[in-house]
């Protein structure tokens, strides 16, 4: 059994606020015995304004003794992120963050669909050849997830669904080629919800920071569009198994 908890949307800015969140769940996740997480995965929006400084509190509040995995979301800077967050070496500039995690019994792969100063999301032709390329590496009958940051379908969330992933349809027709990816993750839509992409499905992260407000839930409090303080920090809990079947559970936790 394989169980990755997932997370999103931590929008580390220079408030102590955005690190009480994210301090609330990495400590949650640190009471969990080493091992038993295969993996935690931060799909994106990680800094709030992609500025060196945010990067370096994120490096210290996404310590944690469990495999960690984290993919850039629209507020990302990509160069930025890859320096100071991944301690990896200046690419090309301006090129995706693509990361794969191959693990004992799965494969996480964890594609960057940020699109340089804009919201919506797009996953380029050198990122879906890169997944193709993960997809030829890895055994027949090994699990994959794919994740990223956008969602590549419609939630019912206007706000969201405006700026959710496009060119989904290259996605979409990848997918119907490869048997092997066994689920989709994603985070951007702050709220925990549960659907399907090209006949898999397609997890969403609810976020760290804040959570979405539905169209038919009352509005209130100070902001139109997301509950801040009035909801909790949550996460999702990704459970595969030796049938390949995947569950989700989700945990809110305490500030
Ligand atoms: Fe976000
Ligand atoms: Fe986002």
């Amino acid at each position: 059994m394989i169980v990755i908890a997932h997370l999103s949307d931590i929008h580390i800015d220079s408030s102590p606020r955005s690190a009480e969140r994210t301090r609330s769940v990495m400590a949650y996740l640190e009471s969990i015995d080493a091992g038993r997480l295969d993996a935690v995965v931060v799909t994106g929006d990680i800094a709030d304004h992609g500025l060196e400084s945010e990067y370096v509190r994120v490096r210290e509040l996404l310590r944690t003794r469990h495999p960690l995995l984290v993919c850039p979301g629209n507020h990302d800077r990509r160069d930025v992120f890859r320096e100071v967050l991944l301690g990896a070496p200046p690419e090309r500039a301006g090129a995706p963050v693509n990361q794969v995690l191959r693990a004992d019994g799965f494969v996480l792969a964890l594609g960057d669909s940020s699109v340089p100063g804009k919201d919506e999301g797009f996953l380029e032709e050198e990122t879906l050849a890169w997944l193709e390329g993960v997809l030829d590496d890895t055994p027949e009958g090994v699990p994959v997830l794919v994740g990223f940051h956008h969602p590549p379908t419609a939630l019912h969330i206007p706000f969201v669904d405006g700026i959710r992933q496009f060119g989904e349809h290259r996605l979409a027709e990848l997918t119907g080629r490869r048997p092997g990816i066994v689920g989709f993750l994603c985070g951007h839509a702050h709220t925990a919800a549960a659907t399907s992409f090209a006949g898999r499905p397609l997890l969403v992260a609810p976020g760290v920071i804040s959570t979405s407000k539905l169209p038919w839930e009352p509005y209130g409090g100070p902001s139109q569009h997301v509950y801040r303080d009035e909801m909790a920090p949550s996460l999702a809990f990704h459970v595969l198994d030796d049938e390949g079947r995947l569950t989700t559970h989700y945990r809110s936790v305490p500030v």
